[in-house]
């Protein structure tokens, strides 16, 4: 149909939950129809705001699967009377893109709303402000196309956010807020995608890949990028976890739960005593100058810079109240945190993954399955685990490794990397080793970004738990932009 369709001019989609096949006449417009909108009303508090839906837009011209290269966005009704909120008006309001990806699954787009807890939602929150929100949906690994091709594997979810990104960007006259200031919000794979959509702006690698799909031809750098315990630099991760959780042999993951087998062992020591070269190499070094390097046995400036986030990150806590007498890892002195033993620290919040905790040897896990391709479900993204494959499993393209991973772009020619990052992983998350977002941070910075990088106390796997806070923050980085 898809071939018929070129010949014709019409574009196929293919709608995998009714398991049918979507004509859409001609190919899909990239201009914002303002009129095609319902209006809505919500209410929350003392407030009641009223604003135009406009759901399900299609943002590229050739869709791949029109169920997910979708948008809503919601505007206030104020800015199409001409009206302000506090400081903001259509022409100036910030545009707040959160997306939903989740596992580097198939997302779609999110809408205003209140959580299970009854409070409101981030989108909820940026309309309450005067924020334009624009959520879009993306493909994911798992999606397939009606003759069983794989759709949605790398790097399709980031092509698909740059896209939307375009979309913005191409009706900004028309449409109210400014893409000139788009705030990006994703949590765990989301927030690794908010991290390649702030880092990666412009840069010509993706160009092939959103040309096919019919991008609209503008720029797609981002204003600021919020990301929540970011699943990135997933080509290191193996490495990072091991330093971090090397020791602990328990593990408990998606239902899987054991403890390392003696051979898995001898791969934890083996991806651990790789990490410090790949530190070292990245020469980062803290806001005195100091280098942030590590010795053969994973010790040095870097573990105590880590270590120096948990302690500013315990202190915060204390100074709230918060009772830390039960967690011997600390060291508290006269209402001062004054250390952290790590390895007590890491035994006390337990090892989450088995080993290779991403590029799993027998291509079981989910990051093996983001790096398939149309036709192979699953592959290997590092050497180490292509060379100690147990299922004979192939090298990902290489291109397409270096664009998941925003590290490889910061600051680089070509690329437009966003000038405001705000970056949370919680003190208790062990999704990915606390050298992850601690790298990236520390990278932004070094390369002169204005980053806000915490790892809040007692907090799991998860986003949006501080909303008042990145309100706030972006609130202030808006205000400093101007
Ligand atoms: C997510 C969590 C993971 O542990 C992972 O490896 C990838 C993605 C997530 O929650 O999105």
């Amino acid at each position: 149909m898809r071939d018929l369709g070129t010949a014709f001019g019409f574009a196929v989609a293919y709608d995998s939950s009714t398991n049918s096949t979507v004509i859409t006449s001609g190919k899909v417009s990239l201009v914002f129809n303002d009129k095609d909108y319902t209006i809505k009303t919500v209410t929350f508090g003392d407030k009641t705001i009223t604003y135009r839906a406009y759901e399900n837009i299609i943002y590229v011209s050739n869709p791949v699967d029109a169920n997910y290269q979708i948008m809503n966005v919601y505007i206030p009704e104020e800015y199409f009377e001409g009206k302000n909120i506090g400081s903001y008006n259509a022409a100036n309001a910030p545009i707040f893109l959160p997306n939903k990806v989740g596992g580097y699954m198939p997302a779609k787009p999110d809408s205003p709303g209140f959580k299970q807890d009854g409070s409101p939602n981030a989108s909820l929150i940026a309309l309450s402000k005067g924020y334009v929100v624009a959520s879009p949906g993306a493909r994911g690994r798992t999606l397939k196309a009606e003759n069983g091709m794989n759709t949605g594997k790398a790097p399709a979810c980031i092509v698909d956010l740059k896209a939307a990104v375009r979309y913005l960007r191409y009706n900004d006259k028309i449409m109210p807020g400014s893409a000139e200031r788009i705030i990006s919000n994703g949590t765990s794979a989301g927030g690794a995608i908010s991290s390649l959509l702030g880092a990666t702006g412009n840069n010509a690698d993706y160009e092939p890949y959103l040309e096919e799909i019919g991008a609209a031809a503008t720029r797609d750098d981002i204003f600021a990028a919020s990301c929540y315990c970011p699943i990135t630099n997933l080509d290191n991760s193996d490495t990072a976890y091991e330093w971090e959780f090397n020791g602990v042999n328990e593990f408990n993951f998606a239902g899987r739960q054991g403890t390392l087998t003696e051979e898995q062992i001898k791969v934890s020591n083996q991806l651990k005593a790789m990490f410090p070269a790949y530190v070292n190499s990245l020469g980062l070094k803290k806001a005195d100058g100091t280098p942030l390097t590590l010795d053969s046995n994973g010790n040095g400036p870097f573990k105590d810079y880590v270590k120096s986030f948990l302690i500013a990150s315990a202190q915060k806590a204390l100074n709230k109240g918060v009772n830390l007498s039960a967690i011997d890892a600390l060291t508290i002195k006269d209402g001062k945190v004054v250390d952290i033993d790590f390895e007590k620290y890491i035994k006390y919040i337990t090892r989450m993954k088995p080993t290779p905790a991403f590029d799993a040897l027998d291509l079981s896990s989910w990051e093996n399955s983001l790096f398939g391709t149309a036709t192979v479900d699953s592959q290997h993204f590092t050497k180490f685990s292509k060379e100690n494959s147990t299922k004979d499993g192939t090298l990902a393209d290489a291109k397409i490794i270096k664009m998941m991973n925003p590290m490889y772009y910061i600051g680089t020619k070509g690329t437009t990397t966003a000038k405001y990052w705000r970056i949370r992983h919680g003190a208790m998350d062990r999704d990915t080793s606390f050298a992850i977002p601690v790298i990236l941070a520390t990278k932004l910075q070094n390369e002169g970004y204005d980053v806000d990088f915490e790892i809040p106390w007692g907090v799991g796997h998860g986003g949006d738990y501080d909303l008042e806070e990145l309100f706030n923050w972006i609130e202030e980085t808006v205000k400093k932009a101007k």
